[in-house]
């Protein structure tokens, strides 16, 4: 049990009254900066919804062997970024009893004893903070049987996700997403495309400025696809190796395609000289590619090709897409996405195609907040209705009034204690609200109250029920 110091000893020490802070890469999002975040949310919960979406919420830790075979265990996500944990077993787990056992005869417990009394030690499978949660989504539509439902099923969420990457500008160690999933059903470009399209009308109902969205064809597994082309590419850049930094040389080895996404100066005029992709997908997977970027011409989105758009998750195939914003710095990435049919079957669901992207929220806050226009966005804030109240009589006033107000959807703030009307107009003003509320004992007893427009000092006098009138209507 954790000692409360408090209480075992009369003066802390110092060391016990050190201030704590946020650990690296998470932070404290504040109020008024949440208002946004909420307009943020709210918009995707609309946006999503016309497209028929239905928001889903996964859970934030799950078996880390999920992510391991989604996003692949050789991905710098999986083998270097995961906070992942022993999952400590139940009291009456007989794991535990048999530790408590043998470690109150005092026996060492070794891995092997488990073996031994259980035959089951890979139950003792450790549990990771989800870094992405198309994992769980996938799991989750095994798990509750969707694909009897009608299909394909449309799904988004948003939450936390973690990651131990180096923390910078747009990137930190807890990060939002926001992301959409279609599972099921068809592998039909026209779905690419509204996917694509979705996530397009969100940025552009938040005026997102600068928006880029750029899609490449991935291809499939397959040796007349990009499995000759890896193998191609591999052997390419066998014979530049030495010209290619350390992590380019390591990718030859480990996943070659990860090269074209390297951002290094000096191998940008190597890379512009390798294979392209597109020159060597199989027939089908270039007739889909070729209609998807003609549905989205249908649908007025813009789009460019980039041929080096590999992407940093195992699970996609053919049709992957990055969006990019403005005033992001080097992180400027806003939204990933891309196909993976398989992906539900690798997790030992049945067949089933899927096609997805996550939205960097901490990134769209970012930038609409350097474009200061649409960070005012935030939808209409209800009015704020400071109430200066003096005396006894005034208070039961001002408490019902403030009752009133709030149940009207009126933004209240209700002085706990009594202040005079001098202090409480400059309490107003600090605080922001628009409006002062005067009561006083002789308005209560006259039955007229009076309302201050703070911006401009001008004062009208309603009698209760006309001054929720008022401002129900402002
Ligand atoms: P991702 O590209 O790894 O894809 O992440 C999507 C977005 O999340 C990135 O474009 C970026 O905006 C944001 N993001 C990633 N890491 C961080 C970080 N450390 N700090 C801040 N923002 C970050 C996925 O996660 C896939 N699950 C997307 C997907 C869904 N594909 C198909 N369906």
């Amino acid at each position: 049990m954790i000692e409360d110091k408090r209480v075992t000893e009369a003066a802390p020490k110092k060391e016990q009254r050190r201030k704590f802070q946020a650990i690296r890469g998470t932070r404290d999002l504040l109020p008024p900066g949440t208002a946004l975040w909420n307009h943020v949310e709210e918009t995707a919960h609309a946006v999503f919804g016309t497209f028929g979406f239905g928001e889903m919420r996964p859970p934030i830790f799950e078996p880390t062997e999920l992510f391991a075979r989604a996003v692949g265990g050789d991905t710098d996500i999986v083998s270097k970024e995961m906070y992942s944990f022993a999952e400590s077993p139940e009291p009456n787990d007989p794991k535990a009893v048999f530790v408590k056992k043998a470690l109150d005869l005092g026996l060492g417990v070794e891995v092997d004893d488990f073996e031994k009394a259980f035959g089951e030690l890979s139950s003792l499978a450790t549990i990771s903070l989800r870094p992405e949660a198309t994992a769980s989504v996938c799991r989750a539509y095994i798990e509750h049987n969707m694909q009897q439902l009608p299909q394909p099923q449309k799904l988004y969420y948003m939450g936390p996700m973690f990651r131990r990457e180096r923390p910078q500008k747009g990137r930190y160690r807890q990060f939002y997403q926001i992301g959409a999933e279609v599972l099921g059903g068809v592998d039909a470009p026209a779905i690419d495309a509204e996917v694509i399209e979705m996530v397009m009308t969100f940025f552009d109902k938040l005026k997102l400025p600068g928006v880029q969205l750029e899609i490449n064809s991935i291809g499939h597994a397959a040796d007349n696809c990009r499995r000759g082309y890896v193998a191609l590419l591999k052997s390419e850049l066998e014979k530049v190796k030495d010209k290619l930094g350390a992590d380019s040389q390591r990718r030859i080895e480990a996943n070659p395609l990860r090269v074209l996404d390297s951002k290094l100066e000096h191998e940008q005029p190597i890379i512009a000289t390798l294979p392209k992709i597109a020159d060597h997908l199989c027939d089908d997977c270039k007739t889909h590619y070729a209609a998807v970027k003609r549905e989205l011409e249908l649908r007025g989105v813009f789009y460019k090709e980039n041929w080096r758009l590999v992407r940093g998750l195992d699970y996609y195939m053919r049709t992957t897409f990055e969006i990019t914003a403005q005033g992001l710095g080097s992180q400027n990435a806003v939204c990933g996405g891309g196909r993976y049919d398989g992906l539900v079957e690798l997790l030992g669901g049945p067949p089933t195609k899927g096609i997805g992207f996550a939205i960097g929220e901490d990134r769209l806050i970012l930038s609409l907040q350097e474009a200061k226009d649409a960070a005012l966005a935030t939808g209409n804030q209800p009015p704020f209705v400071y109430i200066a109240w003096m005396g006894a009589n005034a208070y039961a006033a001002a408490v019902r009034a403030a009752k009133n107000l709030r149940a009207a959807g009126i933004r209240v703030e209700l002085p706990p204690v009594e202040q005079k009307f001098g202090k409480a107009l400059e309490r107003a003003s600090k605080l922001g609200a628009q409006y002062a509320l005067i009561l006083g004992d002789n308005e209560v007893a006259e039955g007229t109250w009076t309302l201050k427009t703070l911006a401009d000092g001008t004062q009208q006098k309603f009698t209760e029920p006309h001054l929720l009138d008022f401002l129900k209507k402002l």
